[in-house]
């Protein structure tokens, strides 16, 4: 994955990126981290003195939530894009520290974490990026991701997904894409596919990461619902994430309008707003 291009991405999202519904989305599998760190891994939210280092923060979501279970610990928020990073400051996050760095240069930080997280996020690095975690992590500190299912190889859907009408929006941007050929649009699919492609995936995450001395201690999938007050809705938080990211700054209304008139029908039709989410939680213990 280009990390130029990469940074484009999260860069034409810039405001965009947390409508309403895209926090609600992110901070329900943010919450996933948040209740391995207490409960499988044991921290206390008391806990003192501990630097938790949060990759690819982006708005600084998950950090937030993380400042606000672990009222003592410290955060450094790290990510590509100053125009995700001055979001994440807007926030003025108790105890935290932000800066801008390529993830994959992690090594080349003067800090030691107890404990790394990053939601979302490392799908968008590369193998190397493990050398840093590896280097900046603590003896025995925890690194804790959370992956898409897009990225997770035979990802098994819960039967009643097909009835979720924004798990048909894919097949949707397709059809009309097809339908009406003089839209920009029409390569949308293909775009999508290609960054699918190019972005990490499960098996090569934990490979790297054992080639880093770090054991795998957990893995879990977790299945999320995320409800939406309307086709309109529902659309501008999903095309408003990293895949769909500057596919979005592109748009034309005129085809956001074509998908938003078939995603109400859809939603009319199954009775609902709702998208599944499928994700994949990993838990690595540094050597
Ligand atoms: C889906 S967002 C992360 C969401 C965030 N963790 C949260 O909880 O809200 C992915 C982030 O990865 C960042 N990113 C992509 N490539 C990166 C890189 N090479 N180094 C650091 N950050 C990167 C993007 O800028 C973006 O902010």
């Amino acid at each position: 994955m280009s990390q130029i291009h990469n940074k484009a991405i999260f860069d034409s999202l810039g405001e965009d990126y947390e409508t309403h519904s895209n926090v609600n989305y992110y901070q329900k599998i943010g919450n996933g981290i948040i209740n391995f760190l207490y409960n499988f891994l044991n921290i206390k939210s008391e806990e003192m003195d501990i630097n938790i280092l949060d990759l690819c923060c982006g708005t600084g979501i998950l950090t937030k939530q993380l400042s606000d279970t672990f009222k003592n610990a410290r955060f450094l928020g790290v990510d590509i894009s100053q125009i995700m990073l001055k979001e994440a400051q807007a926030k003025e996050i108790d105890r935290a520290d932000f800066i801008q760095i390529d993830g994959r240069d992690l090594g080349t930080l003067n800090y030691q974490a107890d404990l790394i997280t990053c939601n979302y996020g490392i799908q968008w690095l590369n193998e190397d990026a493990f050398i840093g975690i590896s280097k900046i992590l603590k003896s025995k500190g925890y690194f804790i991701c959370s992956i898409p299912g897009y990225t997770l190889q035979n990802v098994k859907v819960s039967k009643e997904s097909v009835t979720f009408t924004g798990n048909k929006l894919f097949k949707a941007i397709i059809k009309i894409s097809n339908k009406n050929c003089h839209y920009q649009e029409a390569k949308v699919p293909e775009k999508v596919m290609n960054v699918w492609n190019d972005t990490l995936g499960e098996k090569e995450i934990i490979n790297a990461a054992l080639q880093n001395n770090m054991e795998l201690v957990h893995q879990e999938i977790l299945i999320f619902q995320i409800d939406y007050k309307n086709a309109e809705d529902m659309i501008q938080s999903i095309l408003s994430r990293g895949t769909f990211g500057d596919i979005l700054s592109e748009k034309s209304d005129e085809f956001i309008y074509a998908l938003t008139k078939y995603m109400t029908r859809m939603s009319e039709k199954y009775n609902n707003c709702t998208e599944e989410n499928v994700t994949k939680y990993l838990i690595f213990k540094n050597d």
